[in-house]
């Protein structure tokens, strides 16, 4: 019964822990795809190879529903994959949709035309890539109006994570909000749209002020995925065991994940 979760790197571990945690009883079978992060800088003809490479590697260890816990490959292959390449008995899902119908306090599926929100001014921080492709204000118009998005492409940051560097990673969270409030001083919310940032959250939350709501996207998903395992029993795949599969050197990141989610954590070569 086993469901994929992908990143391109570490921080679709903030998803697993929060859909390990929601659904203990589901075997997850995380990819990092290590090796090619961070996706951010690569352009989207890139993130879809990879993107497609890895959720086969899913698909062959017995997962029959993908999680795409990366908002980038969400952003810049998500639809490719689902309107061309997606066999017709697999699904794969993103991580944008839970997110956005939080913000705009929507039920899954409701798909009545857009209208207006409490929020007004939200500030984004992502990868330069997730900010490039606008998806984010795509999925939002759908679903409100009078929405003021400023976006901030947070250079470096997943570099930063990846490497473990944690001081340096906190030195960019606190120039991109310095960044972010020159260019909208007052926002009521923050998304922070890649699965890295909640490594980083009370840094983003002290920067920006207590006063800013700042959504993550973990337990949204986690929420999003057990309602739809509910209504889609059938797609919990073959596999029975959970494990982690990286492309990079399994020990070292072994090492950082275990630092991140503080549980031990062993990486496989995928
Ligand atoms: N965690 C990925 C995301 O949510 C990071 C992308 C990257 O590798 O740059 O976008």
């Amino acid at each position: 019964m086993a469901v994929g979760v992908f990143d391109s790197g570490l921080g679709g571990l903030t998803v697993l822990d929060a859909v390990t945690r929601r659904l203990p009883d589901v075997p997850f079978v995380y990819f990092g795809d290590n090796a090619h992060a961070p996706y951010g800088v690569r352009d989207a003809d890139d993130v879809y190879e990879l993107t497609v490479a890895a959720t086969e590697r899913l698909f062959a260890a017995g997962c029959d529903l993908v999680i795409l816990a990366c908002n980038t490959a969400s952003a810049a292959a998500l639809r490719r994959m689902q309107e061309s390449w997606v066999p017709r008995d697999k699904r794969v899902l993103g991580v944008f949709v839970p997110l956005i119908e939080a913000l705009t306090e929507r039920r899954w599926g409701d798909n009545s035309p857009p209208r207006e929100v409490a929020v007004k001014h939200v500030a984004l921080f992502a990868t330069p890539a997730t900010v490039r492709s606008r998806a984010f204000q795509r999925e939002l118009a759908f679903r409100a109006i009078g929405v003021d998005v400023e976006a901030q492409a947070c250079g470096g940051l997943v570099d930063a994570i990846e490497e473990g560097d944690m001081i340096l990673a906190e030195a960019l969270v606190r120039s991109h909000v310095d960044a972010l409030k020159r260019k909208m001083p007052d926002p009521e919310a923050a998304i922070l749209g890649c699965t890295h940032y909640p490594l980083m959250q009370e840094v983003f939350q002290d920067a920006l002020g207590p006063e800013v709501a700042v959504y993550s996207q973990a337990n949204l998903v986690a929420d999003a995925l057990a309602d739809y395992l509910k209504r889609h029993p059938d797609m919990y795949g073959s596999g029975s065991d959970a494990m982690f599969l990286t492309t990079g050197d399994p020990r070292r990141v072994s090492g950082h994940a275990t630092q991140f989610l503080r549980r031990e954590i062993s990486f496989i070569s995928a």
